[in-house]
């Protein structure tokens, strides 16, 4: 039997991939929650005969992906993808995410932007009023890293809006190095006013390669409750 937590991302993911249609090029997401949906979708493969082809988003999910003997093909290969399934740190009622605590968010960032529909899966806690509480990660590449971090504090004091200091991500003793070889800064800012602005901003300064905040990108998100039920919000 499975925990309330656990329950409540095994429904999201099962509705969500009710959504996969034959001959679908599918995005595949990263996190617990993601792993879920690889899972459900594996079955209907291997047990339906369900007829797709999936775009990993890290090397962990295209791991997982093979595993439960999902075709697995590049972003290059596939071009433009039907439909991307992913989990999220945190949604706005806008449906406006913070993703990226799995360090992942770059390839995640690439992958939802390139399909015609993003579905996020989420359990209730994650739904906000205003995104922030989560740290917001930023990924940078290694190159004068701590000095980009010292320009990315800079400016967000300019806009006022660093609560605290940024911390680099760790991985034991040395910096997280992310699939794309880059480190990862988050932000903690507890509450992001403007959203929109700030994802513009932080990507216009030098060395920063992406940020975690998804804007006008994700259209639903499916919500799953540790009773098994599922809501919904579009
Ligand atoms: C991965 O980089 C993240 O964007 C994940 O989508 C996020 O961390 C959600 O993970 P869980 O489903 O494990 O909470």
């Amino acid at each position: 039997t499975l925990s309330p937590i656990d329950t409540a991302k095994f429904v999201a993911a099962k509705k969500a991939v009710g959504y996969v249609e034959d001959g679908m090029k599918v995005g595949l997401g990263t996190g617990s929650t993601a792993a879920w949906m690889v899972r459900c979708l594996g079955e209907l493969v291997r047990e339906e005969g369900l007829d797709i082809v999936g775009v990993p988003t890290s090397s962990r999910t295209a791991e997982l992906a093979r595993q439960q003997g999902i075709k697995v093909i590049s972003l290059d290969e596939a071009k433009w993808l039907d439909l991307t399934i992913d989990g999220a740190d945190e949604f706005d009622p806008e449906l406006n995410l913070i993703k990226g605590g799995g360090g992942a968010l770059l390839q995640e960032k690439i992958v939802a932007t390139a399909s015609d529909q993003m579905i996020v899966i989420s359990d209730v806690s994650k739904q906000v009023d205003m995104l922030g509480a989560f740290p917001l990660p930023v990924e940078v590449i290694p190159f004068g890293w701590q000095t980009t971090k010292a320009l990315v504090e800079e400016t967000l004091v300019s806009m006022d809006v660093l609560g605290q200091q940024s911390t680099v991500r760790m991985n034991g003793d040395a910096a997280y190095v992310t699939d794309e070889g880059n480190h990862i800064i988050d932000l903690h800012l507890q509450r992001i006013g403007n959203a929109r602005q700030l994802a513009l901003v932080l990507n216009q300064i030098p060395g920063v390669v992406e940020n975690g905040l998804f804007i006008d990108i994700c259209d639903k998100v499916i919500i799953g409750h540790g009773d098994g039920r599922v809501t919904t919000k579009d």
